[in-house]
């Protein structure tokens, strides 16, 4: 074994995709760059249509090449994904790297035996027969927390409540020890216990398997409970990215501040909460400059125009996407921290 906690595994750089539609080109992802080492959880946020999904099918090598338009490098272990056969991106997706879904039900047949589909997922990528498969699926869904997994394996997946589903999902994806796993919404459909032990069993595995885990979400307490580091996305574009614990204490994006004062919290009543104001927009034909500024309260003369690049700040330890200067920055952050303290 070569892998240790910490190896960069993933590097994704200038991912953009386009899908042309007959309304005009759907702007879905633009130039988002970011990385991913073992032992790492990093948590992707942002509104609905953000772009969350849609990165992670093009680094899946899940759309369809022939009515997108992708560009960038997506870097795994040396390779560029983008680039690869699509014989050799099949080998890489499902065992190197495997995604996880908000719907189990969706991606779970419902005339097979949950134990059978996993069986039949470790077949596709080994040489194993049918026995050592049907143990390997038992082993897994045990690891899980499925109770009588060897019995369990032989049911069907209405039978499984909506946690157990998810966690045979889990299952499924760890069947041939990937190095990364991609969970997209993983807990949305689940109800707030479940949801945490959910979570918890992402964490348990990451440990166990030493993997990179990528979680998606559009709600910042997921990612305030598990990430390492965390991703914000609006309109196609990162925000801000850096270590998760910088980011929550220091926030330094005007959407991210919006985020989280929309977040409940232990801190936070329900009526203290405020919601930004507007919606997302459409990304067939996206604001001029900053994607956010038609929202932000606090845009000034460059926002509708110019782009603001992606970069650290001076005395910023992380990066983050806006015009306003970093001490300006400094002062709406305090006085937003008061008045979430008030
Ligand atoms: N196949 C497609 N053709 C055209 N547009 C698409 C396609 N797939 C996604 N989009 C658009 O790309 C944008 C990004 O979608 P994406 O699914 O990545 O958002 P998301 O951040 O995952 O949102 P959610 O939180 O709702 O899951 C959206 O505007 C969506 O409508
Ligand atoms: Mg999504």
């Amino acid at each position: 074994m070569t892998s240790s906690s910490g190896e960069r595994m993933l590097d994704v750089r200038g991912l953009t995709v386009r899908f042309p539609t007959s309304d005009g080109i759907v702007q879905a992802v633009s130039d988002v760059s970011f990385a991913l080492s073992r032992g790492e959880t990093l948590g992707i946020v942002g509104e609905s249509g953000s772009g969350k999904s849609v990165s992670n099918l093009a680094i899946m090598g899940l759309l369809n090449r022939a009515r997108t338009v992708i560009s960038g490098e997506v870097e795994f272990k040396g390779r560029d994904l983008l680039t690869l056969p699509p014989d050799e991106l099949r080998k890489v997706r499902g065992k190197e790297i495997a995604m996880v879904f908000q719907d189990p039900f969706a991606c779970l047949h419902p005339m097979y035996r949950v134990g059978a589909q996993i069986a039949e997922a470790f077949t596709a990528h080994s040489d194993a027969g049918k026995h050592a498969a049907w143990s390997r699926a038992v082993e897994l869904l045990d690891h899980v927390g499925i109770p009588n997994a060897k019995s369990r394996a032989r049911d069907y997946p209405h039978q499984f409540s909506g946690g157990m589903r998810q966690r045979a999902m889990i299952a499924m994806a760890l069947v041939h020890n990937p190095d990364i796993l991609i969970c997209d919404e993983p807990t949305t459909a689940l109800d707030v216990t479940v949801q945490a032990q959910i979570l918890e069993l992402i964490e348990d595995v990451k440990r166990e398997f030493d993997i990179g885990v990528i979680l998606v979400t559009h709600d910042l307490g997921v990612v305030a409970e598990t990430a390492n580091s965390v991703m914000v996305m609006y309109a196609g574009r990162v925000m801000e990215y850096g270590p998760a614990a910088e980011i929550f204490r220091h926030p330094q994006h005007p959407y991210a501040w919006g985020l989280l004062d929309s977040m409940p919290t232990i801190e936070r009543r329900l009526d203290a909460l405020v919601p930004i104001e507007g919606s997302p927009p459409s990304l067939l034909a996206p604001p001029s400059g900053c994607p956010f500024h038609p929202r932000c309260p606090y845009r000034f003369e460059p926002c509708a125009t110019k782009l603001p690049p992606l970069k650290v700040p001076a005395d910023g330890a992380h990066l983050d996407a806006c015009h306003l200067p970093y001490d300006k920055k400094v002062e709406l952050g305090a006085q937003r921290a008061k008045k979430v303290a008030a």
